[in-house]
């Protein structure tokens, strides 16, 4: 019916309207809510943010508190949850048991399925955010051999975090500041993105009325991959592939330029980013204050820096407008903090996360039809039934 675009990759669709995140990709703009990413990144808390992205407005000092001893209490999860994650491999990626116990939430809180009752929404809502942190760190703990550690709910969301990653029973564990100052400014330079392809998942998925732990676990699925979240992990592989291989920059620009190889420049690059991307900037100077301040000599680092130089006086690059993403440095400052490679994705969902639930209840609350793109048929037109014996 009517005629069909094609847009491979939605390059040029849009999906919906928005009043959530406003990003403007020739100025490299950044805005949630109206607020600029670079004054939030400085002034803000990242359930401060959070807060903002779900419900429109920055918090009253009043609203915050509630909001805020809402998600602290809610950081336990049930201990069933606990024996479903016993049960992966020691070396899982964290990003499937994250996404796998999101998913396995739906089971424990079944009025999720009807996600009309506002004070339920609430509810999943506070869950995911107390959540989803406490469960990460259970990742890291499996993989030291570690017990787990409890949540902590008389600490702020970055440092319960970090005392969940690395307090041990036998030695006494304090939350370096400087290393919650840098965690909670991360978070919030990925809090949103708008249409991006993990949150297009999370509203696609969504879109069918499916509950909301569902769509978010589908949502870290999409943000996995190694062309989005996953990137972070690539591209501090990238870098000690380099440094294990003398140092040779320049080796690995000709090996993303040349079209006979798939080999791409990990942390270069975005959809809609064509001058600069304002996170990568905020980021990159953050990462030499707290290589800094933590006193971390990292030789990745003047890699990434000798990598970036050349890339920016490359032809192919200049001319293709190839800039650092966010993810060029975010590594950086993960690693400074003690957080495991394979770990970095995880960190990008807790951060996302108050994303893809803005734009989830946005969705609903905009009553948005199901999801559904068309496509042209290229197969074959119509063919005679064979039986088995005669093909
Ligand atoms: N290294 C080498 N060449 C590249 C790169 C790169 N990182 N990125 C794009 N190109 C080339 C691409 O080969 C193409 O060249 P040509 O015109 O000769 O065919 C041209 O630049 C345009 O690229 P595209 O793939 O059509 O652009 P896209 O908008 O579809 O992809 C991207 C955007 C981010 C997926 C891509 O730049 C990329 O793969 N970057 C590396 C992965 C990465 O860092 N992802 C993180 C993105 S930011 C955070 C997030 O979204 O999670």
């Amino acid at each position: 019916s009517g005629y069909i675009t094609i847009d491979p990759g939605f390059k040029n669709t849009g999906s919906t309207t928005s009043a959530i995140t406003f990003l403007d990709g020739e100025e490299g703009i950044l805005r949630y809510r109206g607020y600029s990413i670079e004054d939030l990144a400085e002034k803000a808390s990242f359930l401060e943010v959070a807060y903002l992205l779900i419900y429109g407005d920055l918090p009253t000092a009043d609203q915050y508190a509630e909001f805020e001893h809402e998600v602290r209490t809610h950081t336990l999860v049930n201990e069933d949850m606990r024996k479903i994650f016993e049960g992966f491999p020691v070396n899982a990626h964290p990003m499937g048991t994250l996404s796998s116990l999101v998913s396995a939430m739906s089971a424990f809180y079944p009025d999720s399925y009807d996600s009309n009752v506002p004070a339920d929404t609430e509810m999943h809502i506070i869950r995911l955010m107390a959540k989803m942190p406490t469960i990460v760190t259970w990742s890291y703990k499996k993989s030291q051999g570690h017990p787990v550690n409890y949540p902590d709910n008389s600490l702020d969301y970055c440092s319960n975090f970090l005392n969940m990653m690395f307090a041990l029973p036998v030695e006494k564990y304090e939350v370096d500041p400087v290393v919650a100052k840098a965690l909670n400014k991360l978070l919030i330079l990925h809090a949103d993105h708008e249409q991006n392809c993990s949150t297009s998942t999370v509203r696609l998925v969504g879109s069918s009325q499916a509950n909301i732990y569902t769509s978010i676990s589908a949502g870290i699925g999409a943000l996995w991959g190694p062309l989005h979240g996953g990137a972070n992990q690539e591209v501090i592989e990238m870098l000690e592939a380099i440094k294990a291989d003398g140092g040779d920059s320049q080796k690995y620009i000709d090996k993303a330029k040349d079209k006979n190889d798939d080999f791409r420049l990990f942390g270069f690059g975005h959809r809609v980013y064509k001058n600069f991307d304002p996170r990568a900037r905020i980021i990159k100077k953050a990462a030499d204050e707290v290589l800094e301040k933590l006193g971390v000599n990292d030789p990745v680092l003047d890699i990434a820096k000798t990598l970036e130089k050349a890339a920016l006086e490359d032809e192919y690059f200049v001319s293709r407008k190839l800039y650092p993403n966010v993810d060029f440095y975010s590594g950086i400052i993960y690693r400074a903090l003690g957080i495991p490679t394979n770990m970095f994705t995880v960190m990008f969902a807790i951060g996302r996360l108050p994303g893809w639930i803005a734009q989830w209840k946005e969705m609903r609350e905009n009553n948005e039809p199901i999801g559904r793109p068309r496509q042209i048929y290229t197969g074959p037109t119509e063919r005679d039934f064979v039986a088995m014996d005669k093909r």
